[in-house]
């Protein structure tokens, strides 16, 4: 498992609280960013993406891997996420929701960084294992 360094990390929390501005959440005005490292250092941004059938909704962190894997990318090593009521700062950390873990648990590994931003220089990291712990995975098939 690569390092990730301190600068990586701000840079991922930039990009998050930039993607946030792209929500498009008109139901629940709960703007998120998400922007996913991968291993060979491109990062790739999301945003939570509403519907008017509330269940069609995609949340940032499900975007940002979804984009990857789309452009080809399979190893990943931190996603940092931002989120609050549209138009204001982030007032709170954000942590991702079980569908995200469980996606997540599906690409990477246990040590894979996830990085809650509240702003630039506030920031609190878990590891995947942390947040998902005794989680199934593709490894569990027989
Ligand atoms: N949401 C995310 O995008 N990521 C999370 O980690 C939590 C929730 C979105 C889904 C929905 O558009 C809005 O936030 C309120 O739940």
């Amino acid at each position: 498992m690569a390092e990730v360094s301190k600068k990586q990390l701000e840079e991922i929390a930039r990009v998050c609280l930039e993607a946030r501005k792209n929500a498009y959440a008109p139901y629940s005005h709960f703007a998120v960013g998400a922007a996913l490292l991968c291993s060979d250092g491109t990062i790739f941004p999301g945003c939570n993406v509403e519907n008017a059938s509330f269940g069609a909704t995609n949340c940032a962190e499900r975007t940002a891997v979804f984009q990857a894997i789309s452009n080809g990318k399979r190893d990943f090593l931190a996603i940092a996420i931002a989120g609050g009521t549209d138009g204001y700062e982030p007032k709170d950390y954000v942590f991702p929701c079980g569908v995200c873990r469980q996606v997540l648990r599906e690409f990477c590994d246990r040590d894979f960084l996830v990085c809650m931003v509240k702003s630039i220089d506030d920031r609190k990291v878990f590891r995947l294992e942390e947040l998902l712990p005794h989680g199934f995975g593709g490894d569990d098939f027989l």
